[in-house]
């Protein structure tokens, strides 16, 4: 069968290759492909920047954002031929660290947790692929075309449930919340903080195109000022910070209300320097009770976080998500950034 594979430590090593037809072992299931998203890592990965193949091997199969429909699984499972799954891209250390022995495996201790597509494991852009009953999410029949956005929404689903974890140890009542940054995670984050009933802003640098366009058809309000003027502004009880751009970080801090939450989601390339006067910005955390949390990854509960907020949504807007399917023969296309692109899918 075919796969897109690439050997992690040589830079446009990305081809379509034939691969080993996946053979299910005890407790997994065999899913029909049907798609998988390209994001930020997967393109790193592809410069060389980032990723691991599995030990022993020189090529790792791509794709972490999947989508499939169940072949075959174990009786008992809870899953049946037919449905629509998407797989958990992460899996615990061995040792395991303590977060890992308890199920929170987005939160590994020692970094020797393995991911599909990324990191010692292949991924789930292949024709056929198997995956652990225990890591694999049901969707909604209904998310066939857009179930593709539930890992982006399971690490938004992740980063809104430390905000409210965070928030909660003491009185808590956000009101308004800013999104830094308007690709999917932003977008995703922007739509799940209106199902919360929060007043959403969302920040990006476009003044037209589809982000705008998709930020407003939430109820979110669209900015593409300054992001200081813009930020102390609105002063947000929430931020989800979702660009890694370092001025817009420091903004982002600088500028909450009292017992304000920052969740930085965005993953930097680093190699820009920002000016900061810790001191001044120390003073302003401690004495309005500040917080700065980062998130990444997600577990399986935040993958079924995910699959009811897209559930929930409007299926044309998650459509107006997607800017391109491109079949998997032409997944160059994929990795070539157009200016209106949101989120590329490539086809199975
Ligand atoms: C994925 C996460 C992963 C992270 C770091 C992100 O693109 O969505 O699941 O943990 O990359 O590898």
């Amino acid at each position: 069968m075919r796969a897109l594979t690439l050997d992690p430590g040589t830079a446009d090593s990305l081809q379509v290759t034939e691969v080993p037809e996946p053979a299910p072992q005890p407790g997994e299931l065999l899913v029909e492909g049907l798609a998988v998203g390209v994001c930020g890592t997967d393109k790193e990965i592809a410069r060389a920047e980032y990723g691991w193949a599995p030990p022993g091997r020189d090529r790792l199969v791509l794709g972490h954002e999947s989508l499939g429909r169940v072949t075959t699984a174990p009786p008992g499972s809870g899953f049946a031929a037919g449905d629509l799954v998407v797989g958990v891209v992460r899996r615990p250390d061995p040792v395991p660290c303590g977060a890992c022995a308890h199920g929170e495996f987005d939160n590994c201790r020692n970094g020797d947790y393995t991911e599909r597509g990324i990191k010692e494991l292949d991924g789930y852009a292949s024709e056929r692929w198997c995956v652990e009953a225990d890591y694999a999410v049901v969707l909604d029949p209904g998310l066939s075309r857009v179930g593709v956005l539930v890992e982006p929404a399971s690490v938004v689903a992740k980063a809104w449930e430390q905000v409210r974890r965070v928030g909660e140890r003491a009185w808590y009542e956000p009101r308004r919340a800013l999104v830094t940054g308007a690709g999917p995670i932003g977008l995703l984050a922007a739509m799940i903080g209106v199902q919360q009933g929060l007043d959403v802003h969302v920040l990006d640098r476009v003044e037209d195109g589809p982000k705008p366009l998709l930020a407003r058809q939430l109820g979110a309000t669209y900015h593409h000022g300054d992001v200081d003027e813009v930020a102390s502004g609105l002063r947000p009880d929430v931020v989800i910070e979702a660009t890694g751009v370092g001025s817009v970080v420091l903004s982002a801090v600088r500028n909450t209300a009292a017992f304000g939450v920052v969740c930085l989601t965005g993953i930097s390339s680093g190699g820009h320097t920002v000016n900061v006067d810790v001191a001044i910005t120390n003073r302003a955390m401690v004495l309005e009770n500040d917080v700065v949390v980062g998130s990444v990854n997600a577990n399986p509960r935040h993958y079924r976080q995910a699959a009811d907020a897209l559930a929930k949504a409007d299926p044309t807007w998650l459509e107006g998500l997607i800017s391109r399917r491109v079949p998997l023969e032409r997944f160059a296309e994929a990795f070539t950034a157009r200016p209106d692109d949101v989120k590329v899918v490539i086809t199975l």
